[in-house]
């Protein structure tokens, strides 16, 4: 068996901060007509470390989109509170970026304008706009594609779009739903070793939502998982095979000795909320 490939965590920046990211007793109610409201998460209460990647695992309905646009600020906690390094979640800011489940663009701009309209909203001067814009273009493998309309793209090349977009302007914190999911295997796998080396390097801290089990123990750091109906932490799991250190390509995890263990403990997890509702 080979050793797995590691990249050490930015050895170098400050100690990071356990409760960068605080959810604090967060219940979300959704009202509906003609009947009691549906509480979708209840009493949710993790932190999430700088420059962690957390991912949110669970089955469908389990409140993982409902609970990072509350992390986004796009939503509000029926109970409880969000708190990023200190301040209350109230609303976007610039500090976080989102990449939603479905793809959103604008259709009247190219996909290098997508790409620049959070740095311009940002203030970025021409030059670092089109550089970075490129570059990250570059990167998600649409450089030829940076003339053209989101229309004229398949959704994975949209998708793609998204995640460029929300890279380009170094959140803080990167907020990603499902991000991955419109992609064939091969580019999901590529856009996962992507998103690794970039968020790695530039010190990002990352939520990201999904509901593929190796796509959780691949990327995160540490995994939260939801059960359904409503939503609680069922359990916090850290990937021990790796050792507190990223893999850095897609055979490396299931070369670690520990991958195969957790993984089948993560699928009677899903099996368990599959069969209980
Ligand atoms: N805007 C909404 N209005 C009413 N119910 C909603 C709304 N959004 C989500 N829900 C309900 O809340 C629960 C959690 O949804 P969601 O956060 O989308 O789950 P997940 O992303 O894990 O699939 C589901 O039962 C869903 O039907
Ligand atoms: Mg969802």
């Amino acid at each position: 068996m080979t050793p797995p490939e590691i990249v050490e965590l930015a050895p170098s920046a400050p100690l990071p901060r356990a409760d960068f990211l605080q959810i604090k007793n967060v219940c979300k109610d959704y009202r509906r007509r003609g009947a009691p409201p549906l509480r979708a998460i209840d009493n949710v209460s993790f932190d999430v470390t700088e420059r962690e990647i957390c991912v949110l695992l669970g089955p469908s309905g389990c409140g993982k989109s409902t609970l990072l646009r509350m992390m986004a600020g796009l939503d509000r906690a029926s109970e409880g509170e969000l708190l990023l390094a200190d301040q209350r979640i109230t609303g976007p800011g610039r500090e976080r970026g989102m990449v939603f489940q479905s793809y959103t663009s604008f259709p009247w701009l190219t996909v290098r304008q997508n790409v620049e309209f959070g740095l311009r909203v940002n203030g970025e001067s021409l030059a670092i706009k089109e550089g970075t814009a490129d570059y990250f273009l570059n990167r998600v493998k649409l450089g030829a594609f940076a003339d053209v309309y989101p229309e004229q793209l398949s959704g994975g090349m949209r998708q793609r779009v998204a995640l460029a977009r929300a890279l380009a302007t170094y959140p803080r914190l990167l907020l990603m739903d499902e991000p991955f999911g419109a992609l064939d295997a091969e580019t999901r796998w590529q856009m996962q070793e992507l998103l690794l080396e970039v968020v790695t390097k530039e010190a990002m801290t990352v939520v990201l939502v999904t509901h593929d089990i190796d796509e959780a123990l691949f990327l995160g750091d540490r995994i939260v998982f939801l059960s359904r109906h409503p939503g609680r932490v069922k359990e916090i799991l850290t990937p021990e095979f790796k050792a507190g250190q990223r893999l850095t390509t897609k055979e490396a995890l299931s070369d670690s000795p520990g991958y195969h263990e957790m993984s089948k403990h993560v699928i009677r997890l899903m099996r368990e909320e599959g069969e209980t509702h």
